[in-house]
């Protein structure tokens, strides 16, 4: 389907649309070639593209550079790739962030790699979308500590992006286009196309003995499907684990934005794909390798008022830990890892 000419997939595109699939999704995935329908990573669904900020492959070249600059920090020290490294799994390899000036926070940063399937952004789930997350951590004082008008005048006095923004919005740059273009590049960081995806495909060798022992206790006794779930891995939902419960002042997670209190110590489900280059694991960072985690799981999760009911005892046995570990790990681990470098920055 690759060598597709543009116009056969145009037409096939105007027919789908007419049929039933929404419109908004199917006119932007075919753009430019990029994360066109017929690219999607195998097993993935199509990336949701919101209507007022279509792909181009422009917009997501000027978005690239702005996730890769650390010019859009007050002290030109950090970027969003500095926190979501393409080689540290789009994270950062340590249990806190760390911002402007050696800044930490409270939380780990999470992997951007298949955010653009999220139905909402952070481990609270308090943005609504990638465009309203991204300029959160420019002006954010323990992140990139740059305020957004800075930010925007900075990069008007840069010739390179002044142009790319005149040409991609028809305006300097302003916050908007800022939020949209980074929101845009971030939408093809995917990974799919992993041994799971061949076995569920029908090609039932793609997965070793081991793993395919653990898919079974993923989806079946281990009950980690329960909320690991879909496509990306994720019910897009919010649960309490137990996860930094047991301490002082724990954090209370999705209660603050949702105000109920059954969410308190509750944080979203995050994919599990490419999951072994991410550690440490939780939104604290508290669990350093991948056995760390099933053994939390194993013992039911930190009991505490809030703890979800689908947490429980497990009856596994040592080998069943392991191979539950080597499905995470080589099962939804891509050959096609998006290992995106840093593009060339404009002067
Ligand atoms: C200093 C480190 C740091 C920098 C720099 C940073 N982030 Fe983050 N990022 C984090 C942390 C920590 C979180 C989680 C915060 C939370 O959930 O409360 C996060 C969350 C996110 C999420 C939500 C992912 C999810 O699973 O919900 C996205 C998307 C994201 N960041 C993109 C960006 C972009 C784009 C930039 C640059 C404009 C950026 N980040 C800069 C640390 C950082
Ligand atoms: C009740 C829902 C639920 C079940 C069941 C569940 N998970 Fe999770 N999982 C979550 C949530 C929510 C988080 C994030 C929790 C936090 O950070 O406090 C998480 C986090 C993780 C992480 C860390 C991801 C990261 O990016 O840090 C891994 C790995 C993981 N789960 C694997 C599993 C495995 C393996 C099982 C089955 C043994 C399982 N999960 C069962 C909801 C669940």
């Amino acid at each position: 389907m690759k060598n597709f000419s543009n116009s056969l997939v145009t037409v096939i595109r105007e027919l789908l649309c007419h049929v039933s699939l929404p419109c908004a999704i199917l006119a932007s995935v075919g753009l430019a070639g990029q994360v066109m329908a017929d690219d999607l990573p195998l097993g993935l669904k199509p990336v949701p593209i919101p209507k007022d900020n279509p792909q181009t492959a422009e917009k997501i070249a000027l978005g690239k550079q702005l996730y890769f600059d650390k010019r859009l920090s007050k002290d030109n020290t950090v970027s969003c790739a500095s926190c979501h490294a393409p080689e540290k799994g789009f994270s950062n390899g340590e249990r806190f962030a760390t911002g402007v000036g050696g800044a930490k926070g409270g939380r780990s940063a999470p992997s951007v790699i298949n955010s653009a399937y999220y139905r909402q952004q952070f481990w609270d789930g308090r943005a609504a979308s990638l465009e309203e997350q991204a300029l959160g951590p420019i002006a954010n004082p323990i992140e990139m500590a740059l305020s957004i008008e800075d930010a925007v005048g900075r990069l008007n006095r840069i010739a390179g992006y002044k142009s790319q923004f005149q040409k991609v919005f028809g305006t300097d740059a302003n916050p908007d286009g800022i939020a949209k273009a980074i929101a845009a590049y971030e939408r093809t960081v995917l990974s799919g196309n992993a041994p799971y995806d061949k076995y569920k495909a029908g090609d039932k060798s793609a997965l070793s003995e081991a793993a395919e022992r653990g898919r079974k206790l993923f989806f079946g006794k281990a009950n980690c499907a329960a909320c690991h779930a879909g496509a990306n891995f994720s019910d897009n939902s919010y649960h309490n684990i137990g996860i930094g419960m047991d301490a002082k002042d724990p954090d209370k997670g999705r209660v603050v934005v949702s105000k109920l209190g059954g969410d308190t110590g509750a944080f979203k489900t995050p994919t599990l794909r490419e999951i072994a280059r991410s550690a440490p694991y939780m939104h604290d960072g508290s669990l350093k390798t991948l056995e760390e985690v099933v053994e939390h799981y194993a013992k039911g999760g930190i009991a505490n008022e809030w703890l979800d009911e689908e947490l429980f005892k497990l009856r596994l046995n040592d080998q069943d830990k392991t191979d539950l570990v080597t499905f995470i790990k080589e099962g939804l681990a891509s050959p096609d890892y998006p290992d995106h470098k840093a593009p060339k920055l404009p002067e």
